[in-house]
């Protein structure tokens, strides 16, 4: 027997009872930094030809607005390595209160001292951005590019164009395990909010994940003993959890995937910039929505991709960094995904 064909604006609901309202898109997998956590130096990029057009991205976005989606982050690789990014901003900042409420970015910030202002005169009004570590050398190191001065250019015109920053940082065994209180009053000190992130097993890099993994409930433990931390009911609409510190004046928000699973309260599917469809950031499942959107039938083919995606959608990830030598939980680079 054939189940009715969803309607056109439905909204997306999982096996788990769970509203997917938030669409991360991948709009490149290319970067120009290369973090040792993410992935390895020579690394294999989709080829060109494969990647959705800037048109298609749009016309897929609103798709994913039409099934209730109402939260928008652009993402890569880095998204600002594409160069028609700002048009897709200011297309998309368009449906701004008109479905959408929020439309983000998630950026390393090499190039955001060149278009912080195009991005929130688009529409963006937060945007995210990964620094690990202050100290130059550490920075280097780590994204294997001399490029932190860049970056805190980037983040101080951001600032400048009146967009709200989150600072994100992986925490890292070895690496900026001792910066991060430092890292957070810098953050808090500039009117920054700040996220830590544990390291996740997504695709091989050069190193061993295990040598710098460092669980956040033993970093959160240190904050303690320094600083007074109040748990706080703020939600950013992603995985974080809150707290505020009284002596920084400041929120910092822990991502937890390894010691404080967050699956449940899952609201959140990615686009690869090829337009595949993974419903689980961990997980290997995916549509492919391409196909769809170039087929004769766009609106019936991606009806058809979201009620598989629904169906499938995985109820949580499974990933374990526990010993030396784990093999990553999947194969694909967190950078390919979109995070
Ligand atoms: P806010 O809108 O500020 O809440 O941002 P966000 O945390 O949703 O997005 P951001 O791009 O800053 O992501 C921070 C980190 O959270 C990245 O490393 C993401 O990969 C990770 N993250 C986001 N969603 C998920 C998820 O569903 N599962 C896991 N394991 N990690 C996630
Ligand atoms: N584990 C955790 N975070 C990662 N990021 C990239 N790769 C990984 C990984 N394997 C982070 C970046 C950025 C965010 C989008 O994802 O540093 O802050
Ligand atoms: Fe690029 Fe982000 Fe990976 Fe760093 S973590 S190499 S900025 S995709």
């Amino acid at each position: 027997m054939n189940a009715s064909p969803p309607s056109a604006d439905a909204p997306l609901i999982d096996r788990f009872a769970r509203r997917i309202t938030y669409l991360r898109l991948s709009v490149t997998d290319r970067c120009d930094l290369r973090c040792a956590y993410c992935m390895p130096e020579r690394m294999e990029f989709l080829p060109k030809a494969e990647v959705l057009s800037l048109e298609e991205l749009h016309r897929l976005s609103l798709h994913f607005i039409a099934r209730g989606v109402r939260k928008i982050r652009l993402t890569g690789g880095e998204p600002l390595v594409r160069r028609d990014m700002v048009d897709l901003v200011r297309a998309l900042g368009r449906k701004l209160g008109d479905g959408l409420d929020e439309l983000t970015m998630t950026t390393n910030g090499t190039r955001l001292a060149e278009f912080a202002g195009d991005l929130a005169a688009a529409g963006l009004r937060r945007i995210n951005v990964s620094l690990d570590t202050l100290d130059r050398e550490a920075f280097a190191r780590l994204s294997r590019r001399d490029v932190l001065p860049q970056v805190l250019e980037g983040i101080a015109a951001a600032r400048e164009a009146g967009l709200r920053v989150k600072i994100n940082a992986v925490a890292l065994k070895g690496i900026n395990e001792d910066e991060i209180p430092s890292l957070v009053e810098w953050a808090h000190g500039q009117g920054h909010d700040m996220t830590l992130i544990e390291v996740m097993p997504l695709g091989e890099v050069e190193g061993d994940r295990f040598d710098h993994y460092l669980p956040l409930d033993a970093v959160r433990r240190n904050l303690e003993s320094r600083w007074t931390l109040t748990a706080s009911d703020a939600r950013s609409g992603g995985p974080a959890r809150y707290v505020d510190i009284a002596e920084t004046g400041g929120r910092l928000g822990f991502i937890t995937p390894l010691t404080g699973n967050f699956c449940d309260g899952c609201n959140r599917v990615r686009v690869t910039a090829t337009g595949q469809l993974y419903m689980c950031l961990g997980g290997e499942g995916r549509v492919d929505l391409r196909a769809a959107l170039r087929s004769d039938d766009p609106d019936g083919a991606l009806a058809e991709c979201f009620a598989r995606a629904m169906g499938e959608k995985q109820e949580r990830h499974s990933f374990v960094i526990d010993r030396p030598g784990g093999v990553p939980a999947v194969s694909r680079h967190m950078s390919t995904t979109g995070g």
